[in-house]
């Protein structure tokens, strides 16, 4: 699906410009000035007329559009509150209501001119970023499987002009950075709302390829069945032995820094359908557990724009893929397997199925010496009873990592919230016929599936995020492509930015 293209152009007075949009952001209260002044005049007083009606409030997050002249078709008022207040949450509700008008607008380019915005070159770049981000998220619509596909966005064309203080570079790569994080949650929306049938876990190591194909500093490798049996991922496989599609353990690894520097590491489940196997799910919402590739594909997003904001780090993303189905080879409630770890685990529930992939790929990871580990999942219904649909839920081994997730989060307006991983929890998962069962005893089931992937990760640093309830949603239904603005922020800040 086309996504509109951002550029940056040379001032220009707004009076003379011919734009089938010209979207302007005012502050609230005072007068209007400089060229926005003189657009009024020259639509008899079209906009203050607005602003007296009551009709345009410029409160923050607000929008109005009017027609304009005849070169200046369409202008696109977006309120911006009391200059004093401005700060990262309203350059996100701008930034959001701009996406909200220019998505549903039949024009197919539009101008945003920020010059009368008077904020500091910083903040100015910050909008920009997010505008890009913003424009492109509400840009986003599924039309794979449909013939007519409704709602289509006209918008090809976006350009941007900038007061002085800001250079023409740095605006250029504030856009920029917007469109990778944009164009990485676009990506990974996309993977999340293709059905099934189409989204198999070979289609999964198909995007990877193709990923590894488009960049140079991207390389690609993919562990088929036969050699995660040598490398003992007895746990893994068991999840997608009841199905015909074969399991893939995916490597996507980045070198943006040193050669030998230790990765950041990202690991995805990877259940590209999640019937719950032998212990079935009940029918009604099944069709929802297409979404339970959300990790992975939060993966593949999070990867996509850190090659495209060329972050100087290595990061090595692995995606456990499988299919969970039922089926006279599907691994029965009592059965015993062998992880690659060694330990042994007695699954008692086939539908606590994610743990049983992540453990195997969680144990791979290590091979890399990572500095750190974060593993992303729909793991648990539980989480979504602890957090709604507002945060997901962090688990971590360490600290400071934690710490960094939370203040990513905040940061790109893509919560996490941290819960415990106690050892108390632990005893929950003692079992007579192994060493570990892959269910609690019915309490705190976020957690204890969290205490069940610790036995893992003991030799690095990691953190777990619970994004059952964040990766997608029923209503409307689709994926929303969290965590990877979390992941994204959290990653530039290691690499320094
Ligand atoms: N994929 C599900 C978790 C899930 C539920 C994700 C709802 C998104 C929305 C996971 O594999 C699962 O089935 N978990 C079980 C664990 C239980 C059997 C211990 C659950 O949450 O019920
Ligand atoms: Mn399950
Ligand atoms: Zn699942």
């Amino acid at each position: 699906m086309p996504q509109p293209s951002f550029t940056v152009r040379k001032s220009a007075n707004i009076t003379k410009m011919a734009t089938p949009c010209l979207v302007l952001p005012i502050f609230k209260g005072g007068r209007l000035k400089g060229d926005i002044a003189a657009l009024d005049a020259q639509m008899s007083g079209a906009i203050s007329r607005a602003i007296k009606l009551g009709d345009f409030t410029a409160e923050v997050g607000t929008a109005f559009s009017l027609l304009g002249t005849q070169q200046t078709q369409r202008i696109l008022l977006l309120g911006c509150g009391p200059a004093e207040d401005f700060d990262l949450v309203s350059s996100k509700k701008v930034a959001q209501s701009a996406g909200k008008h220019l998505s549903t607008t039949k024009a197919r380019e539009a101008h945003i001119a920020l010059e009368s915005l008077t904020l500091p070159p910083e903040e100015t770049a910050s909008l920009l970023e997010t505008l890009a981000t913003e424009i492109l998220w509400a840009c986003y619509v599924y039309t794979e499987t449909l013939s007519n596909p409704k709602n289509v966005p006209s918008l090809a064309k976006v350009s941007v002009t900038t007061a002085a203080g800001l250079t023409t570079g740095k605006a250029r790569k504030a856009l920029d950075a917007g469109v990778a994080i944009g164009e990485g949650v676009n990506f990974t929306r996309q993977l999340g709302n293709l059905p099934a049938n189409i989204c198999t876990p070979t289609y999964l190591s198909k995007q990877a390829r193709a990923l590894g194909r488009k960049h140079a500093k991207l390389s690609v490798s993919i562990l088929d069945e036969k050699k995660m049996r040598e490398l003992g991922m007895g746990s893994l496989l068991s999840v997608g032995h009841g199905s015909d599609e074969p399991s893939q353990l995916i490597v996507m690894e980045y070198k943006g820094g040193k050669a030998k520097e230790a990765p950041y590491a990202l690991v995805g489940k990877g259940i590209t359908f999640d019937t719950g196997g032998i212990s079935l799910k009940p029918g009604g919402k099944m069709d929802e557990m297409k979404f339970d590739m959300g990790g992975a594909s939060s993966v593949f997003g999070t990867l996509q724009a850190v090659v495209n904001l060329d972050l100087p780090i290595n990061v090595v993303g692995i995606v456990a893929a499988a299919e969970n189905m039922p089926s006279g080879r599907a691994t029965k409630p009592g059965d015993v397997v062998k992880s690659m770890s060694g330990q042994t685990i007695e699954i008692l529930n086939t539908d606590a199925e994610g743990r049983l992939v992540l453990c195997d790929a969680l144990t791979y990871v290590g091979r890399y010496k990572p500095k750190e580990v974060v593993d992303i999942a729909t793991l648990t219904g539980a989480i979504i009873v602890s957090l709604g649909h507002e945060a997901s839920g962090i688990f971590a081994n360490d600290d400071d990592l934690a710490n960094a997730l939370l203040a990513a989060g905040q940061r790109s307006h893509d919560r996490g919230w941290r819960m415990p991983i106690w050892q108390e929890y632990q005893k929950q998962l003692d079992s007579r016929f192994a060493d570990m069962q892959n269910i609690g005893a019915g309490t705190a089931g976020s957690v204890t599936a969290a205490c069940f992937l610790a036995r893992f990760t003991e030799k690095y640093k990691w953190a777990h995020l619970d994004v059952a309830g964040t990766s997608f949603l029923s209503a409307p239904k689709g994926a929303t492509g969290r965590p990877v603005p979390m992941l994204v922020e959290y990653l530039r800040a290691r690499a320094g930015q």
